[in-house]
């Protein structure tokens, strides 16, 4: 049994602790780098496809014009979401967040998916590729869902496009698809977080893959992760203004208030997927009549960091990203949902990464209980 003096024999939230070695990404909080196998974010995010960097993350190369057809023919092969689970998911919406029900919608195709008891990595590769095949239409038929409207069918093999035309029953343009491909590359892989560790330990005792990404999803619910994305837009629209920020962010501060869209784990400078996400949250804010909110985030802003900046508290990809969804119709509802449409890639390939060099991930915890041993009371003697 581990005992001793809290808060100094162990690492609280894991902070800062080691758990695994990759190769896959890399997160250089000091100076706000992300790196995905090499490549610098913002290169991947001006040139590339999610589809492709889908495969460097799981592959570890870009692929040739031969492995991209092969890999998004794999993607394809059977991406479509049946009307039984339409219908669960029309229910599941109605009665909760719509990450409950992709935490449901995952769940029915592990169950409905006969390998879904084989551990063997090629088998762990089949459910992965076969499960983000359906990524794009599982979550626009929850958008639809949201929406009270029936799903929509689209034979584009493009991923994006597939969401976005699937979402709203029409074609985006090619601006929306630029956005919307960049804002899946920017969120796509993340070092060690939360839900990436959910997926890992998950897929460590030998579970499959449905079941390591339900953890994921299950994990990046919650705000302080995943769910932030949505509050950070709320906030914002609650100030309303300019002008009402700095006394708004200051009582909030004062309340001991976390400021959902700014603080990191790992970033304790500016994180380098919201600057990308703030020209394009200017931008797309506005050609749709969103300027002041926009105006409001870039004060709300000014004012964190001029309050929080020395203690290193800057904008997280979760400041700006809300207002480009906003911006291309989304309701805020399917913020995180969107944030898992691309972090399917990120546990994907971290969890595939790890079996290869598989250890059960078993911590120990400080046991700060009664020693004992007690003596057994009955209950008739209890008093
Ligand atoms: C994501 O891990 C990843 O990589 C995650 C992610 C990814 O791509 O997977 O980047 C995505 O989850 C981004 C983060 C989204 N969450 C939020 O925006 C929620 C608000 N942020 C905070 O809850 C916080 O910054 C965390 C949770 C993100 C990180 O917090 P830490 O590392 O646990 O730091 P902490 O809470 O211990 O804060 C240290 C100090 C505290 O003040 P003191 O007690 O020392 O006086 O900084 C303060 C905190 O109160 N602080 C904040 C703050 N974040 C930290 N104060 C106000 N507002 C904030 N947002």
């Amino acid at each position: 049994m581990i005992t001793g003096n809290q808060n100094t024999d162990y690492a609280r939230g894991l902070e800062g602790v080691v758990a695994a070695e990759t190769r896959i990404g890399f997160v250089d909080g000091i100076n706000g780098r992300l790196v995905y196998r090499g490549y610098n974010i913002e290169e991947l995010a001006e040139s590339s496809t999610f589809e492709e960097v889908s495969y460097l993350l799981l592959y570890g190369t870009l692929p040739t014009k031969a492995e991209f057809e092969k890999f998004t023919a794999r993607l394809n092969a059977d991406n479509r979401i049946d009307d039984h689970l339409f219908k669960a998911l029309q229910e599941c919406t109605k009665a909760s967040h719509p990450m409950s029900a992709l935490r449901t919608g995952v769940s029915y195709l592990g169950s409905m998916d006969k390998d879904s008891n084989k551990y063997d990595l090629p088998s762990q590769e089949a459910m992965g590729l076969r499960l983000m095949g359906k990524f794009p239409s599982l979550v626009a038929a929850i958008n639809r869902s949201l929406q009270g409207k029936p799903m929509v069918r689209s034979n584009e093999p493009n991923y994006t496009v597939r969401f976005l035309e699937e979402s709203f029953g029409k074609k985006p343009t090619e601006f929306e698809t630029k956005v919307f491909r960049t804002a899946l590359i920017l969120h796509a892989d993340h070092g060690m977080n939360a839900s990436t560790f959910a997926s890992m330990v998950t897929i460590s005792t030998l579970s499959d893959m449905y079941s390591a990404i339900t953890s994921a999803i299950a994990s990046l619910k919650g705000p302080l992760h995943g769910g932030a994305n949505e509050q950070a837009l709320a906030n914002l629209e609650r100030i309303g203004s300019p002008k009402n920020a700095d006394n708004i962010i200051s009582e909030m501060l004062e309340k001991k208030e976390k400021i959902m869209g700014f603080g990191h784990r790992v970033y304790k400078v500016y994180d380098p997927r919201a600057k990308i996400l703030k020209e394009y949250a200017k931008k797309l804010a506005e050609e749709t009549g969103h300027s002041e909110l926009f105006e409001t985030a870039e004060e709300v802003e000014r004012v964190m960091i001029n309050k929080l900046g020395t203690k290193g508290i800057f904008p997280n990809v979760d400041f700006y990203s809300g207002i480009v969804y906003k911006s291309l119709g989304f309701d805020p509802r399917l913020f995180t949902p969107i944030f898992a449409l691309s972090r399917i890639s990120g546990w994907f390939a971290r969890s595939f990464e790890y079996l290869h060099d598989n250890r059960l991930f078993r911590p120990r915890s400080m046991y700060k209980g009664e020693v004992g041993p007690l003596k057994y009371v009955p209950l008739q003697d209890r008093k």
